[in-house]
């Protein structure tokens, strides 16, 4: 019988494999094991991996961490995030292999000696090993006061020197320009680029993946993606739960450096940056710094600051105990940025992210242009909206003619929400995606050296104003708990030029259109 070969539509050959991937004698060693993000972020997406199939042959993982606690503990620990709400027998099977696959080793963030015994750990590991050469996988699951510590002592001690090393590491990189470029240059003293991975979790979504396929494999889209067509954009972000006991942390930081010049302004330059030479990580990278290179720094005028209070019983940000008294930390923030080139120029970007609003939310909001005038009166505006979560889902808004008698034009929208149109999808979370990103040594979800560069000079004399670095703080706009955000934020936009919906016509998922 003919055997049946299957072409694949649709490939990206610049993304295939570059041929560096971990696929065997491999150990991924998770500082923090002890730590929230490991508990509830890095265990979990690599189990997600493993029950996939994803992660190398015989893989091990090595939590380390200050705390003693016995393998039962840590086995616990870190399995107390993995979800199997029907206890499904398999997934319960699986969640028994994972555990025997990983081993802990407990010694502190400062000494050669404790880093000495970590390798001596995986040592013994890869005795076992039964071809030559090595891959080790380091995952700092860490607060920055250990960051620089650590990597040196891995360096030092735990660096493979008969394999091949890498490294991942988490936010926050500095609080400004200046104390970003010291902790780059301190890391660098002991890992190279090539060998650091720098995750902002928002790279690893799938719609924000999606972006580079929506805009670059659609030539209807790319025609309309500039400052010719499009009046405005609005990238939002919005949680309905405030600090709650994480205020210490926040505090010191606030919700520009947790959320916008981090997660937004990523999606901000996949969604405004030159299609790349190719899908190769460098090129992306290129075509990110470069946008990221237009936009000048925040002005104050441009910024709309606030800071929930109490509201329908749930507590103000300053009614958390973790919170310095009489803290003027924003918990939101609407800022525009303009980007100085061709494509872009006049058109305003809005980001906006807040804490303790009326929903959970993260999407893109690309409003058109208004039709010229003289046929229609009071059309309204094509929208395209891109939602990064929940529910992935893009839809067109646009006018259409009354079905019927009726020669009126009305708003309704072409949806592709993935629930609907996709079966059997299985959508990775962030982090899984991007550690199997990490093992096959792809960077382009990643975020390099410039670009951390760049972001920080867009946001950095903003934020000194905001820390009273230049003065007085700015106080921020109280809103209510569970509000859209601060009173202000209507005309903020709405001086932008971005229309608001009248909505008369409009009703989702549905219309009844026999009263129009
Ligand atoms: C983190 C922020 O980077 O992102 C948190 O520090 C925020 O404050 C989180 O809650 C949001 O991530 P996600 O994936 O839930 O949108």
């Amino acid at each position: 019988m003919a055997s049946m070969t299957r072409t694949r539509s649709g490939t990206i050959p610049s993304m295939e494999t570059s041929g560096d991937e971990f696929k065997d004698n491999t150990i991924i060693v998770v500082f923090g094991a002890s730590g929230d993000l490991a508990k509830k972020k890095t265990y979990p997406a690599l189990f997600g991996l493993y029950r996939n199939g994803y992660l190398p042959k015989d893989v091990h993982i090595v939590g380390y961490a200050r705390t003693k606690m016995d393998e039962e503990e840590y086995h616990k620990r870190t399995t107390s995030y993995i979800k199997n709400p029907n206890n499904d027998p398999e997934v319960a099977a699986k969640i028994e292999e994972f555990k025997k696959l990983s081993s802990y080793v407990s010694g502190n963030y400062d000494d050669n000696a404790s880093f000495q015994n970590l390798a001596r750990h995986m040592e013994a590991i890869e005795k076992g090993y039964k071809t030559r050469g090595v891959n080790r996988l380091f995952y700092l699951a860490l607060p920055p006061s250990v960051f620089v510590p650590v990597a040196q002592h891995v360096k030092v001690c735990c660096y493979a020197t008969n394999g091949t090393n890498r490294i991942i590491v988490e936010k926050p990189f500095g609080k400004d320009l200046q104390s970003c470029r010291d902790l780059l240059s301190s890391l660098k003293q002991s890992w190279q680029e090539e060998e650091t991975y720098r995750i902002d979790h928002y790279l690893g979504k799938e719609m924000v993946k999606n972006l580079l396929v929506l805009r670059f494999a659609n030539v209807a889209m790319g025609a309309a993606w500039d400052k010719h067509s499009i009046s405005s954009v609005q990238i939002s972000f919005k949680e309905p739960f405030g600090t709650e006991g994480r205020g210490g942390y926040f505090d010191e930081f606030g919700i520009i450096r947790d959320i916008l010049q981090n997660h937004l302004l990523q999606v901000l330059s996949i969604l405004t940056m030159e299609r790349p030479v190719s899908f190769a990580s460098e090129d992306i990278r290129d075509e990110k710094v470069k946008v990221l290179r237009s936009i000048p720094p925040i002005e104050r005028k441009d910024v709309l600051l606030g800071q929930y209070v109490g509201a329908n019983g749930k507590p103000g940000y300053l009614d958390d105990d973790t919170v310095p008294k009489g803290s003027v930390c924003p918990t939101f923030a609407a800022t525009t940025l303009w980007i100085n080139n061709e494509r872009w120029e006049g058109v305003p970007f809005i980001l906006k992210a807040g804490k303790a609003l009326n929903e959970a939310k993260v999407e893109i909001r690309l409003q058109f242009k208004d039709v010229t005038s003289g046929i229609f009166k009071d059309i309204s505006r094509n929208e395209l909206v891109i939602r990064i979560q929940p529910s992935e889902a893009v839809y067109l808004k646009l006018n259409t003619k009354t079905p019927g008698y009726a020669f009126r034009a009305i708003p309704t929208e072409m949806d592709l929400t993935y629930k609907r149109r996709f079966t059997d999808t299985n959508i990775p979370e962030a982090y899984e995606a991007l550690i199997l990103d990490a093992i096959k040594g792809d960077h382009s979800n990643f975020v390099r050296d410039d670009e951390l560069d760049v972001a920080w000079k867009i946001f950095t004399p903003i934020l000194h104003w905001i820390d009273g670095r230049e003065g007085p703080r700015p106080k921020p706009s109280p809103y209510p708990y569970g509000s859209r955000g601060p009173k202000e934020l209507d005309s903020f936009i709405e001086k932008l030029g971005y229309k608001r919906g009248t909505g008369e016509d409009y009703s989702w998922p549905t219309t009844n259109v026999s009263s129009l």
